[in-house]
C-alpha cells in the first residue's frame, strides 16, 4: 500500500486548485487532481509529475452524479486512506437577481454544493481511516468557498448562496466527525487572480487581487495543524477601506 499521505484536489487543473496541488505534490503527497476537461488536466498532471510529484488525473464533470461517484472510486483505488480532501472545483456567474435563470442556479448548486456533499459522503471512510492512522493530525476537508458566502455581493446571489451552504457544510462535518479526527475548513476568499476573475479585471487590476499561493499557503498550514484545532472558516479579503467585499 502507498505509504505517502494522499490528497484529492477537485478543480486541480487550473487556478486555486492547481496551486494547492503543486504545493502538495512538492511536499511529497500522492495527489489526485480532478477536473472536467481532460486535456488541460493531463497537461497539469504531466507537469507536476515532471517536477517529481506522484500525481494522478481524473476527468469528470462534477455536475454529474455518476462522475462524482466514479471519482470517489478512482480515489479509493489509489489509496484507502485520504489525509486531505480539497474541494476547489466551482462555478459562478453574475446576473441581476430579478432575472437570474433558475437553470444557472441549479448548475451552481450541482457543482458547488451537491458534488462536495456526495464526495465527502463517499470518501468519509477513507478520511476516517487516515485520521485513525495519524493520531495527532487527523484528516481534513478544505472547501474553497467565497467571501460572497459571508457578505453578499451585488449580482452574485446564486453563487453566494451556494458558497454560504458550502461553509455550513464544513461546519456540520466538523460537528459530526471532528471528534473522530476529521475536521473541515472553508476558505472564503475575495477576488483571486485566476481565469475565474477575468471579467473583473477592468475594475480591479490583477496585481491587486489575492494570489493563488496565498490560498495554497493556508491549506498547507491547515494540514500542519493538529486534529484538536477546528477551524470553521477563514476569510481572505483585499486591503482597503471596505474589508467585507470581494
Ligand atoms: N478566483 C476567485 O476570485 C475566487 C474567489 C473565491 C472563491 N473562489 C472559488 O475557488 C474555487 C477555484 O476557483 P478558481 O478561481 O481557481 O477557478 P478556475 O481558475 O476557473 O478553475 C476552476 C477549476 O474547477 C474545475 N471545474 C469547473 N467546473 C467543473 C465541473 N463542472 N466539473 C469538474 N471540474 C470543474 C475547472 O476544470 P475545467 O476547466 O476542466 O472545467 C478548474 O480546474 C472555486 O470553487 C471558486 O468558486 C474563487
Amino acid at each position: 500500500m502507498n505509504d505517502r499521505a494522499t490528497a484529492l484536489v477537485t478543480g486541480g487543473s487550473r487556478g486555486i486548485g492547481r496551486g494547492i496541488a503543486e504545493r502538495l505534490a512538492a511536499a511529497g503527497y500522492t495527489v489526485v487532481i480532478a477536473a472536467r476537461k481532460s486535456q488541460p488536466l493531463e497537461e497539469t498532471a504531466a507537469q507536476l509529475r515532471a517536477a517529481g510529484g506522484d500525481v494522478h488525473g481524473f476527468a469528470g464533470d462534477m455536475a454529474q452524479e455518476s462522475d462524482v461517484e466514479a471519482l470517489a472510486r478512482f480515489q479509493l483505488e489509489i489509496s484507502p486512506r485520504l489525509e486531505l480532501l480539497v474541494l476547489a472545483a466551482g462555478v459562478g456567474t453574475a446576473g441581476p437577481f430579478a432575472e437570474y435563470p433558475l437553470r444557472r442556479l441549479d448548475f451552481q448548486v450541482a457543482v458547488n454544493l451537491r458534488a462536495p456533499f456526495l464526495l465527502v459522503q463517499r470518501l468519509l471512510p477513507a478520511l476516517r481511516a487516515a485520521a485513525d492512522a495519524q493520531r495527532s493530525r487527523g484528516a481534513r476537508v478544505v472547501a474553497i468557498a467565497s467571501i460572497t458566502g459571508v457578505a453578499a455581493e451585488p449580482d452574485l446571489a446564486a453563487y453566494g448562496a451556494t458558497k454560504a451552504a458550502l461553509i455550513s457544510l464544513c461546519e456540520s462535518l466538523t460537528v459530526s466527525e471532528g471528534k473522530r479526527g476529521v475536521n473541515a475548513t472553508a476558505i472564503s476568499p475575495g477576488y483571486v487572480d485566476t481565469d475565474m476573475t477575468e471579467w473583473v479585471r477592468g475594475r480591479i487590476p490583477r496585481d491587486e487581487m489575492i494570489k493563488v499561493d496565498d490560498v495554497a499557503e493556508l491549506v498547507m498550514g491547515l494540514r500542519r495543524m493538529s486534529r484538536y484545532a477546528a477551524v470553521p472558516n477563514i476569510v481572505l479579503t483585499r486591503p482597503g477601506v471596505q474589508l467585507w467585499r470581494a
